[in-house]
């Protein structure tokens, strides 16, 4: 369970005792810069609120607020055996998911393929031929000499797409470091289905899917108290169940207004105007030199995919200024280097539990070459906390802003993500962050904060873009053989030959 407060290393006192004036100053400045109180916290909240509901609306706004078509939370009896496919960022995942019988339960076989980085920009052919091969792989192995009828398959794309339907997708634009040229503004669909066919593999897609949707599913599969799933990883996102009468955008749809359907929210693009985050001149040179400037400014201050960038790029600016005295007479041009940290450099750093830093030390020499002296350890870890810190606390604004716009005063929140799993204090700083903003006084029994739940809790998800997808594929053909049809395409389809695997 999560805490309402950050836990220190006990190990590690830390002191700035040593550290030279010019050095200090640097360290408060930054202190400034990244530090986000709570006044701004909540400020930053009820924008977020506002900014989710004009995504629902006609006119839109810069969230594009998704509509799923995934249309309700899964009973726990979800039978059948489906497959998924996850296109995340960093690697593929194929995955065979039996659910069973028994209420919330499943097993799943899977099989991860590195994405090779040059595919992140090469054509799209390339895209949809390396996904397919890497379905093909997986079922020669699995199933190799069975005759098998086409499979069901929840295809998780975790990019911003316009679906009018559950089996059609319109890639919005690439996020996340992809610039795969003719892509952007298409159905995904029909390329996929092509490549497929083209290698005679037996499958149906059944539902697309965004992460955070199958986060969502997954986590109220085994925990009904689940109402928000969340990605914290080398994106940022979050989806959650709506009203149909909320969402004045699909009015068009005549949905009964107390119909659920998922809105994935793509709240990375929170405050693309820059009207209320807190943009150091750091955020700006990661906007200005990312594939696509002035879109995901809120991701862009929090997913992995940044956040050693965004060191990297405070420590050159320092070694610039001719007042600073940081790295002299070292050569730094493995740091010069664009992206070359990622998240889990800076993980390390602040898990390094030796009062003299002697890890972050090693890594610097080792990834870096450079050998750093005490006082340039200490800015080096407080860089990182309050790099880390402010990622933690920007997140739980938007989390804070879902419940507020439901109305939950208690909820379970799914994450997902390696910042979540992997960032140390990541979860801790959030629930400090959600507790400022919500001002709670007592814990969810009514008792003092700290002892036991919180409210509003942010705890480790299912496997969404497996299990999740898994499921919204099994809700959606059960739907449609229950006859309600909406936001389907390929009705029949779906209806012939796709019927969900008998369990092995
Ligand atoms: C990016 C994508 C979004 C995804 C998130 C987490 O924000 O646009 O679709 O959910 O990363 O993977």
């Amino acid at each position: 369970m999560v805490g309402t407060g950050p836990k220190r290393q006990p190990s590690r006192k830390g002191s700035m005792a040593d550290v030279p004036h010019d050095l200090l100053g640097e360290i408060k400045r930054l202190e400034d810069l990244f530090t986000v109180d709570t006044a701004k916290l909540k400020a930053i909240t009820d924008h977020f609120i506002s900014e989710l509901a004009k995504g629902l609306s006609k006119e839109g706004g810069s969230i594009p607020m998704n509509a799923t078509w995934c249309m309700s939370f899964p009973t726990g009896h979800e039978q059948g055996t489906f497959l998924a496919l996850d296109m995340g960022g960093t690697n593929l995942r194929v995955c065979e998911i039996i659910l069973p019988e028994e209420k919330g339960e499943f097993d799943i076989i899977q099989s991860k393929y590195r994405m090779p980085e040059d595919l992140k920009t090469g054509t799209a052919d390339e895209l949809w031929g390396y996904v397919a091969d890497c379905l093909q792989q997986f079922i020669e192995y699995h199933h190799e000499g069975e005759k098998l009828d086409k499979l069901p398959l929840g295809f998780t794309f975790s990019y911003p797409a316009t679906q009018e339907y559950i089996d059609h997708g319109v890639l919005q634009r690439w996020t996340k470091g992809f610039d795969i040229e003719g892509v952007e503004g298409k159905d995904v669909v029909p390329p996929f289905e092509a490549a497929l066919k083209e290698r005679g593999v037996p499958i149906k897609l059944t539902a697309l899917i965004n992460d955070t949707t199958g986060t969502l599913i997954a986590s109220n599969y085994t925990d009904d108290e689940m109402k928000v799933g969340c990605i914290f990883g080398t994106g940022c996102n979050a989806a959650y169940m709506e009203h149909a009468g909320e969402c004045p955008k699909l009015e068009h749809m005549n949905l009964p207004p107390d119909q659920e359907i998922a809105i994935n929210c793509e709240w990375g693009a929170f405050d693309n105007e820059h009207k209320i985050l807190p943009r150091t001149p750091y955020d700006v040179i990661i906007d200005k030199d990312s594939p696509r400037p002035g879109q995901q400014t809120f991701e862009k201050m929090i997913a992995g995919l940044y956040l050693g960038e965004i060191f990297r790029l405070v420590l050159v600016d320092l070694h610039s200024q001719p007042h600073v005295q940081i790295f002299e007479n070292r050569d730094i041009s493995k740091l010069e280097k664009p992206y070359s940290l990622d998240a889990s450099f800076l993980s390390d750093i602040e898990n390094d539990p030796f009062e003299n830093l002697q890890e972050t030390h090693d890594s610097f020499e080792h990834k870096l070459g450079i050998k750093t002296t005490k006082p340039e350890l200490e800015l080096i870890r407080r860089l990182t906390e309050l790099i880390g810190t402010r990622a933690a606390r920007l997140s739980a604004c938007g989390v804070a802003a879902i419940c507020k716009k439901k109305g939950y005063k208690t909820a379970h929140v799914g994450a997902d993500g390696s910042v979540f799993n992997k960032y140390p204090h990541f979860k801790a700083r959030g629930a400090q962050a959600l507790k400022e903003i919500l001002d709670w006084e007592k814990d969810r029994d009514g008792k003092r904060l700290g002892r036991g739940r919180d409210p509003v809790e942010i705890l480790p998800a299912e496997d969404g873009s497996g299990v999740g997808a898994a499921l919204i594929a099994a809700l959606t053909i059960k739907r449609v053989q229950a006859g309600n049809t909406v936001g389907v395409k390929d009705v029949d389809g779906m209806l012939e030959g796709c019927a969900p695997m008998k369990g092995k």
